[in-house]
């Protein structure tokens, strides 16, 4: 079952109009909440960035938190035989009479839908995965989480047509985040990921993980990171609200440290486990 404009119905009955604007522009805004046995990682944060991400391109907010909130557990529950969801939420400016660039005050259409999480064993990724790099060449807005992302989505396809979990990006020489996650790189005990600001999605999964690193007393660095430094980290990961923290072992056939995911991921991987249960 999943949710669209005002009513539950089967995935298969949902359909959009062929004037809105999500469709004709990539026009609106989306989430993705992590869900672990009815239990959401992060919920208020994410409903907080999804209003920035509707105030970034004037869409008003239809609902209140507590509406969402109520429409999400209803998804959850017509869903629950996945016991790990990631429920993805989009919001588009919606239908016009014509196509056309400018806009006035529309009826934003509203889907939310479920797919499963994974189940994924520690044990299983010790060996971690691959990257490739490419060249950032994304607008400077890529902290609004817009649901246009063509750019993201042939970074991703790139990385699956060489065996590669992910596609780290580089901006003038530095790292700034992969296509659907963030970048964090280890170095001497200390972590440093890239900071704030135009060029990254602020992540939640990157907040949760900057704060149970800071309870752990490592030392966290919002800083840049050259090529330079990526290849020569002791430990790098990617972090998203679907991958939650994954050890990246091996960067354009180059790999990282000894190739194994490191004592500093463990440590937070295991604090992230206990989210899911608190
Ligand atoms: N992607 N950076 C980008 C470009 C992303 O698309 C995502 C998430 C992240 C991590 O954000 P978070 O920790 O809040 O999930 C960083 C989601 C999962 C997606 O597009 O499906």
């Amino acid at each position: 079952m999943v949710y669209l404009n005002g009513n539950f119905i089967p995935k298969e009955k949902a359909f959009i109009s062929v004037m809105d604007r999500g469709f004709l522009f990539g026009d609106g805004v989306y989430e993705v909440f992590p869900v672990y046995n009815k239990k959401i990682i992060g919920f208020e944060a994410h409903l907080s960035r999804l209003q920035d991400g509707l105030d970034a391109i004037n869409i008003k907010n239809p609902h209140s938190n507590d509406d969402w909130k109520s429409l999400i557990k209803k998804i959850i529950s017509f869903n629950i035989k996945n016991a790990n969801q990631a429920i993805y939420l989009q919001i588009s400016r919606g239908c016009d009479q014509n196509r056309k660039h400018t806009y006035d005050e529309l009826d934003p259409t509203i889907y939310i839908q479920s797919s499963l999480i994974g189940p994924r064993e520690k044990n299983s990724l010790f060996k971690g995965k691959s990257a490739i790099t490419r060249e950032d060449i994304r607008w400077l807005k890529s902290n609004t989480k817009a649901t246009s992302l063509l750019a993201n989505t042939l970074y991703a396809q790139e990385a699956k047509e060489n065996n590669a979990e992910e596609a780290i990006l580089l901006r003038d020489g530095f790292v700034t985040e992969a296509s659907s996650s963030n970048v964090f790189i280890v170095k001497d005990n200390c972590i440093y990921t890239h900071p704030k600001g135009r060029n990254i999605l602020p992540g939640i999964t990157r907040d949760i993980t900057i704060t149970l690193a800071k309870k752990l007393d490592i030392k966290v660095n919002e800083t840049l990171s050259s090529k330079k430094q990526l290849m020569e980290a002791d430990e790098v990961w990617i972090t998203s609200s679907t991958r939650e923290i994954l050890p990246i072992t091996l960067i354009d056939n180059n790999i990282i440290n000894t190739g194994l995911a490191g004592p500093i991921w463990s440590l937070i991987y295991d604090q992230y486990q206990l989210l899911k249960t608190a």
